[in-house]
C-alpha cells in the first residue's frame, strides 16, 4: 500500500500557481527525494502534506486515509523537519523535544522516554539541559530533527535539513536518515545538493514550476539522457559568451555557464565539438581545457528544466 498519495494537489497564492496538479504515490520504505530549484514548489507541497498549509485543490491520503478528514491520525503519523528552524531558543533541548512530542500527542512517561530517545538518536543526549542559542548550526539542525521524530511517525518529511552546516553534522544527519529508514520510516527528503539526493534517495521527483516533470530511480532518470554526453570547457571567463548562439548549435540539448566553466550536454551522435570551439573563439573566449564528463543527475535536471539547480 502507498504510505502517501497525492491526487491532483494544487496550491494557488492569488493568481500564482505554486503547486500545479501534482499526483504521486510514495510506497512504504522509500526515501523519496524532491529535487528542484529555488521557488519550484517543494516546501509548499511538503507544508500541505504536513497540514501546515491548506490546498486549493486535490487530495492527500496517508495510509489510505484523507488527511483533511483524519487530522488526528495524520498528526500522529507524520513528522516534519521544516526548512526554517522551528526550535525555541529559550527552552532547553529536552524541553523543545518534549514540547513538540506533546503537540504530536504523547503524554506522561512515554513523552519523557521518547523525548530522551530522540535526543540520543541525534547525538544530543549530553546537551539535554542546554539552550539552543548556544548551539552550532549543525546542532540546531539535529535538534530540529529530534523534535520531529520523538512520536515515532511512519512518515518523516525533511525540508533541506543540511543547509548551511559543517560536513560532520551533514554526515550525521544523512546517517540518521538511513537509520530511521532501516527502522521502518518512510522519508521524504528535499535538498539542493544533488550528491545527497543521489546518495540516499531510492526514488527522486524533479519538480519545476510547481510540476513533477519526471520521477523514478536514479537509473531510470539517467536513462532519459542515455543518448547524450557532457563536455566541460574551462575558460578564462564566461562573461562574453552568447548563450543563445551556443544553444542553437546542432545537437546541443542543455547548456550551463559557471564563472569559468561552460557545461554542454549534447547528443552522442552529433559531432559538434568543432563548431562549439569555433564559436567560443569567435566570441573572444580564452579556452583553457576541454573534458568529456560522465553525465549525472545534474545533466538530467539541466536537460529537463533548461537551468541550473542552484541558479
Ligand atoms: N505564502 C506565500 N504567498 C505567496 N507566494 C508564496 C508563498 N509561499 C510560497 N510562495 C511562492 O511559491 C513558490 C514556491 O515556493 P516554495 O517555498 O514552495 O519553493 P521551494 O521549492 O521550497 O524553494 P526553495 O528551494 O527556495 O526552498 C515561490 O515562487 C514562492 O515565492
Ligand atoms: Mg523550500
Amino acid at each position: 500500500m502507498s504510505v502517501l498519495e497525492l491526487k491532483q494537489l494544487t496550491k494557488k497564492f492569488g493568481d500564482f500557481i505554486a503547486v500545479d496538479n501534482i499526483s504521486l504515490k510514495i510506497s512504504e520504505g522509500e526515501i523519496f527525494g524532491f529535487l528542484g530549484a529555488n521557488g519550484a514548489g517543494k516546501s509548499t507541497t511538503i507544508n500541505m502534506i504536513a497540514s501546515l498549509l491548506r490546498s486549493t485543490k486535490g487530495e492527500i491520503e496517508l495510509l489510505g486515509k484523507n488527511i483533511a478528514k483524519n487530522s488526528r491520525f495524520a498528526k500522529t503519523n507524520i513528522g516534519i523537519v521544516p526548512q526554517d528552524l522551528a526550535i525555541y531558543e529559550d527552552m532547553t533541548a529536552y524541553e523543545n523535544v518534549s514540547f513538540f512530542a506533546g503537540l504530536y500527542g504523547l503524554r506522561g512517561e512515554l513523552l519523557r522516554d521518547r523525548s530522551e530517545e530522540a535526543l540520543q538518536f541525534v547525538g544530543l543526549e549530553d546537551k539535554h539541559k542546554s539552550y539552543p542559542k548556544n548551539f552550532s548550526g549543525g546542532m540546531k539542525r539535529r535538534l530540529n530533527i529530534a523534535c520531529a521524530i520523538a512520536h515515532r511517525p511512519k512518515l518523516i518529511i525533511m525540508d533541506e535539513p543540511t543547509v548551511g552546516i559543517d560536513p560532520q553534522s551533514r554526515n550525521y544527519i544523512l546517517n540518521s536518515v538511513r537509520k530511521l529508514n532501516d527502522m521502518g520510516c518512510t522519508i521524504i527528503y528535499t535538498s539542493h545538493y544533488m550528491e545527497e539526493v543521489e546518495e540516499i534517495c531510492t526514488r527522486i521527483a524533479i519538480v519545476d514550476h510547481g510540476k513533477v516533470i519526471a520521477d523514478g530511480t536514479k537509473q531510470q532518470l539517467m536513462s532519459m539522457i542515455k543518448d547524450t554526453k557532457d563536455v566541460w570547457i574551462e575558460v578564462k571567463s564566461t562573461e562574453a559568451i552568447d548563450q543563445r548562439a551556443l544553444s542553437a548549435i546542432q545537437g546541443v540539448t542543455a547548456l550551463s555557464l559557471e564563472e569559468q566553466t561552460v557545461k554542454i550536454t549534447s547528443k552522442v551522435e552529433v559531432n559538434n565539438l568543432n563548431l562549439i570551439i569555433q564559436l567560443l573563439i569567435k566570441q573572444g573566449v580564452e579556452i583553457r581545457s576541454i573534458d568529456e564528463q560522465a553525465p549525472n543527475l545534474e545533466s538530467v535536471f539541466l536537460t529537463l528544466t533548461g537551468r541550473n539547480l542552484r541558479d
